[in-house]
């Protein structure tokens, strides 16, 4: 067989490891290498059973992150992205794949708008309420060192 696979499962960073604290660069090449880094992601996230993850997660300080809530929208890849919009407040349990095993119950908006590039460099704007809102935030919030522990509503177990 001469069957090539090109993606790859990256190791997760875990708690503990400076990487997670520190704020990540923009990307300013959307080049083969940005579309090979998400492919690697979407396979690790995927692999980890997790609804979201962000690049300085694999070691990268980059700002990266994919969303995947097990709906039709599949991967969403978020590059250089802003929350722009924050509406309502919701207060669930939540968790990391950088943290296993544990979970707490933070403070997010209900809903948010968030605008970003995609691995083309184009912009566009996407929206989520719920699980999607507190995943968009969650992993947004990975690109400038700050984990879900940071957003505590009440102590989780
Ligand atoms: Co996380």
């Amino acid at each position: 067989m001469d069957m090539v696979i090109f993606m790859a499962i990256r190791n997760i960073v875990k708690f503990g490891d400076p990487i997670l604290k520190k704020v990540c660069r923009s990307v300013v090449n959307f080049d083969d290498r940005l579309g090979i880094l998400l492919d690697d992601m979407a396979e690790t996230m995927h692999n980890a059973e997790g609804v979201g993850l962000a690049a300085p997660q694999v070691g990268m300080l980059k700002r990266i992150c994919i969303v995947d809530i097990g709906d039709e929208n599949g991967v969403i890849e978020l590059i250089n992205p802003i929350i722009i919009e924050r509406k309502g407040h919701q207060e669930e349990g939540e968790g990391c794949l950088s943290l296993p095993g544990e979970y707490g119950v933070t403070s997010r908006p209900m809903s948010v708008t968030v605008r970003a590039n995609n691995r083309k460099g184009e912009v566009f704007t996407v929206s989520g309420e719920g699980l999607k809102a507190r995943a968009f935030c969650h992993e947004i919030d990975h690109l400038d060192g700050i984990l879900y522990k940071d957003r505590l509503a009440k102590k989780g177990k």
